[in-house]
């Protein structure tokens, strides 16, 4: 999309994303998702590498959901510092979104799942930038704006 306002960035809205998203329904979002994350082919053995507590590294993502949907403030944390020190790439991406988007879909409501997706499509490329230029890359978002 081109002609944004800044004010469309749904990472700085106040408030909660959508009434009906509750703090059970985040948790069973992210429990179920790095269920699958860790099984699946692209993702598994990055995480499997990296992660040594399953049940921190889960409360964590929680709170940061929770934090990111409805503003409850329960992460405070850098997001992005992980991820400068893993081995991940375009299809690492494409692949956690694809499979972050299939599993909202099982939970939440088209509506809510998107406004989970326009938030998770930014933090990602916002991780691929930030990669790319600390490997000396000039990149272009390629899921969001
Ligand atoms: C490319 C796919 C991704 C992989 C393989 C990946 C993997 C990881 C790993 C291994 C950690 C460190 C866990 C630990 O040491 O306990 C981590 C932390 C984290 N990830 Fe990801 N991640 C990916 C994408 C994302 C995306 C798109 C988001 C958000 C939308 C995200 C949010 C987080 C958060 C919030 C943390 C915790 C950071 C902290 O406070 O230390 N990740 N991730």
């Amino acid at each position: 999309m081109v002609n944004q306002s800044p004010d469309d960035n749904p990472l700085t809205r106040p408030g909660p994303a959508h009434p009906d998203i509750t703090d059970p329904d985040i948790a069973r979002l992210v429990a179920v998702f790095y269920a699958r994350a860790r099984e699946d082919e692209i993702l598994g053995p990055v995480f499997n590498r990296a992660v040594h507590d399953w049940d921190e590294h889960i409360a964590q993502i929680t709170d940061f959901w929770s934090s990111i949907m409805l503003r409850t403030g329960r992460y405070s944390g850098r997001p992005l510092n992980p991820h400068l020190r893993l081995p991940i790439q375009a299809e690492h991406f494409d692949r956690w979104l694809s499979l972050f988007e299939q599993t909202a879909r099982e939970i939440f409501t088209p509506e809510i799942t998107h406004e989970f997706m326009i938030r998770a499509r930014r933090i990602a490329d916002n991780f691929e930038l930030a990669i790319g230029n600390m490997r000396g890359e000039i990149r272009s978002p390629r899921h969001s704006r």
